[in-house]
């Protein structure tokens, strides 16, 4: 394809929102927070700020650097760059867009429930109380019905192209999710419980320590920085030449770690404030009660707390995390879709549309199927393929991207790259640490 029918983010700001949209998603919201109260509070959220540090930030700059590189989608990126065996970069381009398609499939049917729950208030006032029930709990029908909804949006932002779709909505949409989560923190702050809550995410217990919670943390580091399946690659292959990769490759690390923090600063202390208002949080061994469900049961009983400001400030909260929600999305759906652009010669319309079909009827199978495939489809997709792809991504960069075309990409936006001391270590810590420290953790989650 001519390069100048690509797509390209206009601004930096633009790239910063949307990459940063990519990774502040329901992993933020929800996984964190969730993992956090189930994993000890403070020695998660520690283990977890490691790990983004030193695994997932470097990774975030190869995928990042691997797309700008190539200017092309995933697939055509990676043989850009293992020029001596583009059957090999194929291979693993075809397998990224499988893992971000399956992602897909399963996020969908959750950004799916939080529509439900966006709406439910609303329905409750004017008096559907019937139908308000039936979008916050749990059904097959409700289920297939709100997955659908939740993909078609997801369809229309990505057949609308880089600019206009992506860049647009992620602009106009994250700034007001930060503002909405200081409000929330701050009056969750002036109930009683709350400091219970804080106490069990800031200090930290050792004794919570172990292997399992290396392997969470970094499958969740990992997640939450969409690593692996060729989400940031392709968002890179719209970012311009004149952008300084690892400072820009901090920036949206540090927000995507300051939106998770903060979900945790609200979501534990809305946990205890809910256990004072009597909604049973722990069971009798003291552990979480089901802790899928978590922030779905703790979130709407902090809501009703708040009396009549509660319906507005549920209803707010829960349509910025579809917003949230969808501004992932899009980036998990971008990677099948720029490939087949590319490779199949197809439009971006047409390709939105097939790819986007084809991964919702994956959706609905899921999500009539919940009990036995769902957690399968997630476990195969973020435990397996997505460390074992960023391996992979590591060994590209690291062993055999030729090192000189490796610091000239680097160069650009960056000129004074070489004397800094990002370049004294990230490029033998691509090469070494990375591969063996990711594989190292995958060792443990499989044994
Ligand atoms: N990072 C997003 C979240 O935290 C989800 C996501 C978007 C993702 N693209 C991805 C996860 C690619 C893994 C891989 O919700």
């Amino acid at each position: 394809m001519a390069s100048n029918s690509r797509g390209q983010f206009s601004s930096k700001l633009g790239f910063i929102m949307a990459a940063a949209g990519s990774a502040v998603g329901l992993g933020n919201v929800w996984g964190f927070p969730t993992k956090a109260a189930s994993n000890g509070g403070a020695a998660f959220l520690i283990i977890y700020l490691v790990m983004v540090f030193l695994l997932a930030f470097p990774m975030l700059v190869a995928e990042l650097t691997i797309g700008r590189y190539g200017q092309s989608n995933p697939i055509a990126s990676l043989r850009s760059i293992w020029t001596k065996n583009r059957a090999a970069a194929g291979f693993f381009g075809l397998i990224a867009m499988v893992a971000a398609s399956m992602i897909l499939s399963f996020y969908s049917i959750l950004a799916g429930w939080l529509m439900g729950f966006a709406a439910a208030p609303a329905l409750e006032v004017v008096g559907l109380q019937s139908a308000a029930d039936w979008l916050v709990n749990f059904g097959d029908a409700r289920n297939v019905i709100l997955a659908l909804l939740f993909s078609l949006l997801t369809i229309y932002v990505v057949q609308k192209g880089v600019a206009d779709g992506i860049e647009k909505w992620s602009t106009r949409l994250m700034p007001m999710l930060f503002v909405l989560f200081g409000v929330m923190i701050v009056y969750i702050f002036t109930q009683d419980g709350a400091m219970d809550g804080l106490k069990m995410y800031l200090i930290p217990d050792v004794s919570h320590v172990t292997p399992a919670l290396l392997v969470d943390s970094m499958g969740q580091a990992f997640f939450s920085l969409s690593l692996g399946v060729g989400s940031m690659m392709v968002y890179g292959s719209y970012l311009k030449k004149d952008v300084n990769i690892p400072k820009t490759a901090a920036q949206v690390a540090a927000i995507d770690t300051a939106v998770a923090f903060s979900a945790g600063l609200l979501i534990l202390p809305a946990m205890f404030v809910a256990k004072n208002n009597g909604v049973e949080i722990f069971n009798a061994a003291g552990d979480l009660m089901s802790s899928g469900d978590l922030v779905f049961a703790v979130l709407p009983a902090m809501f009703d707390t708040m009396g009549s400001m509660g319906m507005i400030v549920g209803t707010g909260f829960f349509v910025l995390m579809v917003i949230a929600a969808l501004t992932s999305s899009i980036s998990l759906l971008e990677v099948p879709v720029s490939c087949a652009q590319d490779e199949l010669n197809m439009t971006r319309r047409k390709a939105t549309w097939v790819i986007g079909s084809a991964i919702l009827v994956l959706s609905i199978v899921i999500a009539l199927n919940f009990g036995s495939l769902f957690g399968l489809v997630a476990d195969i997709s973020t435990v397996y393929m997505q460390p074992l792809l960023g391996v992979v991504w590591a060994i590209v960069v690291g062993w055999i991207w030729n090192r000189n075309k490796l610091l000239n990409e680097l160069k650009e936006g960056n000129p004074e790259i070489e004397q800094g001391l990002f370049w004294k270590i990230w490029p033998w810590y691509v090469r070494i640490v990375c591969p063996v420290a990711i594989l190292a953790v995958f060792m443990f989650s499989v044994l």
